[in-house]
C-alpha cells in the first residue's frame, strides 16, 4: 500500500448554474519518502485536489487515505504551502512559527517551542527577521516564513500549492535550490503542484500531469530519473532533461490550445 492513495477522488462543486465536475476519478499512489509535483493547465482542479489532501475540501465520492488512515479532516501529519504565504498579519515571523507550533504541540514547553522555531526560522535564512510582521518582508521572505511554519510541525507530509508562483525569477530559482536541499536533508513525502516544468524536474521523482477540467483527470505519470542531490545547472546541459522539459510542455500546450478552442466553439 503507498503511503498516499487516492482512489476514484472526484469533487463536484454546486454552483448557480448547477453541479460543476473539477476533478473526476482521480487515483494517485504516492510512495513514503517521494517527491511528486502536480502539472497541469490553470484551472483543471489542482488546488482543489491539494485542499482535499490536506483535508481542507471534501471529496465529493471516492476515498483517500495516508498512511493507511483515512483523510477526514486536516492533521498535523501534513503540512501546506500555500500560494498567498496564509500568514497571520498581526504576527511576527517567529509569532507566525509559535502559533503553529502551539496548536500542534500544545503539550510540549514554551522554551522547547522556541528552540524548534529558531532551528527553522535559521533553516529558511531568516535569522535577524524574527520580530518583523508580515508587511515588513518581501514575497521570498514571506514564503521562507510559510516554508519554515510548515516544516516546523514535523509533517510526514508536506504539500505544497505553487509555493514560488508569486515570487521573481532569481528568488524562484534560489528557493527552488533550498527546497532541493532542505528536502534532501528530511526526505519528506511531499506533492507539489506547479506551473514550472524545470522546478517540477529539478525537485520530483515522477511528475503527475492533468488534464484539462471540467472533470480533469490523471493523464500520465512520468517518472524523473536524475541522481540527488541536483542542481539546475548540471541538469540544464543533460540530454535527457531536455527530452523531458520538451514533452511535459508539448502536453501543456495541447491542453491549453483545447481549452481556447473549446471556449471559441461556445
Ligand atoms: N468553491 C468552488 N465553487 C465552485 N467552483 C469551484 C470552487 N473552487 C474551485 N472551483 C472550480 O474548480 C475548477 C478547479 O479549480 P482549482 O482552483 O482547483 O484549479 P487549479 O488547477 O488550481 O487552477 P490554477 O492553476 O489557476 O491555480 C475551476 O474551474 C474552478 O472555477
Ligand atoms: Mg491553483
Amino acid at each position: 500500500m503507498a503511503e498516499l492513495e487516492l482512489r476514484n477522488v472526484t469533487k463536484v462543486f454546486e454552483t448557480r448554474n448547477g453541479p460543476f465536475v473539477a476533478i473526476e476519478d482521480i487515483d494517485l499512489d504516492v510512495e513514503a519518502n517521494t517527491f511528486v509535483s502536480i502539472v497541469g493547465p490553470s484551472g483543471c482542479g489542482k488546488t482543489t485536489l491539494l485542499r482535499i489532501i490536506a483535508g481542507l475540501v471534501d471529496a465529493s465520492a471516492g476515498s483517500l487515505s495516508f498512511e493507511g488512515r483515512p483523510i477526514t479532516g486536516p492533521g498535523p501529519d501534513r503540512g501546506v504551502i500555500f500560494q498567498n504565504y496564509a500568514l497571520l498579519p498581526w504576527l511576527t515571523v517567529a509569532g507566525n512559527l509559535m502559533f503553529a507550533l502551539e496548536t500542534v504541540f500544545p503539550k510540549r514547553s514554551r522554551a522547547e517551542l522556541q528552540q524548534v522555531c529558531e532551528r527553522y526560522i535559521d533553516l529558511v535564512n531568516l535569522k535577524g527577521s524574527e520580530d518583523r510582521l508580515p508587511r515588513e518582508l518581501s514575497g521570498g521572505m514571506k514564503q521562507r516564513v510559510g516554508i519554515a511554519r510548515a516544516l516546523a510541525i514535523e509533517p510526514r507530509l508536506l504539500l505544497m500549492d505553487e509555493p514560488l508562483g508569486a515570487l521573481d525569477a532569481l528568488t524562484r530559482t534560489y528557493l527552488q535550490e533550498e527546497i532541493e536541499k532542505i528536502w534532501e536533508a528530511s526526505r519528506l513525502t511531499a506533492v507539489l503542484i506547479t506551473h514550472d516544468i524545470e522546478e517540477a524536474l529539478l525537485l520530483s521523482d515522477v511528475v503527475v500531469l492533468m488534464s484539462r477540467g471540467p472533470a480533469a483527470r490523471i493523464t500520465k505519470l512520468i517518472p524523473v530519473p536524475f541522481k540527488r542531490p541536483r542542481s539546475r545547472e548540471a541538469l540544464t546541459g543533460d540530454p535527457e532533461f531536455v527530452r523531458l522539459k520538451a514533452s511535459l510542455l508539448t502536453h501543456l500546450t495541447q491542453e491549453t490550445r483545447a481549452i481556447e478552442e473549446a471556449r471559441n466553439r461556445t
